[in-house]
């Protein structure tokens, strides 16, 4: 009898042991570090959008229900990111993702994208935006939603303004100033 109870206590422990072990196992697994305090890093990009030409970077993939909103209108786009408003300045990541018109009666855009970082310090991280963007507005305001590598558990948000706009090439410059808080 004192026997089984002591067996039995044993295993209790074990037990109380792995289970107490086992949010700090978790944690290492997923190379967390709970009290790491978060960096903001504030990054000025220029977007770079083309449709026409030979090589547009956004390609139209549903036309809009009108012409006047471009509500319905569905593109891809794989647009450079520069370090300054000219478009041949140092390329330094790009956008990849979707804009579509989400708005009736004006210009509202739904932004689902990923700045895809591809040299220096952040190269291979990622930070994503999704937001609605009224592209006529002077400045739209859409929010980091996530990160990964340099990124990670990444949230703020970013101010959009048009630089340069012509309606008949299809090219767009957009300055990108994203303020992000992450790990
Ligand atoms: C939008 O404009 C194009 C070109 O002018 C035209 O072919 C098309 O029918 C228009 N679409 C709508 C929904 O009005
Ligand atoms: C970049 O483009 C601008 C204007 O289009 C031009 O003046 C400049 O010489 C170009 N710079 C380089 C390095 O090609």
């Amino acid at each position: 009898m004192t026997k089984h109870i002591l067996i039995l206590s044993v295993q209790i422990l074990l037990l109380a042991a792995i289970a107490s072990q086992e949010p700090c196992m978790n944690q290492k697994h997923l190379g967390l570090t709970v009290h790491k305090k978060e960096k903001l890093t504030h990054l000025r990009l220029y977007w770079h959008d083309s449709t026409g030409g030979r090589n547009p970077s956004s390609v139209k993939i549903k036309q809009q229900v009108s012409n006047s909103s471009l509500f319905g209108s569905v593109s891809m786009m794989d647009d450079a990111l520069t370090t300054d408003v000219l478009k041949n300045s140092t390329v330094v990541g790009q956008a990849q993702g979707i804009y579509a018109g989400a708005a009736q009666g004006e210009i509202g855009f739904l932004m689902v994208m990923n700045f895809v970082f591809k040299t220096g310090k952040y190269k291979g991280s990622t930070i994503t935006i999704l937001g609605r963007n009224a592209v006529l507005t002077e400045v739209r305001e859409m929010p980091v939603v996530g990160g990964s590598g340099m990124f990670r558990f990444a949230r703020g948000y970013v101010e959009a303004r048009t630089k340069f706009f012509d309606l008949k090439s299809g090219e767009a410059t957009v300055e990108y100033n994203c303020y992000v808080l992450h790990e």
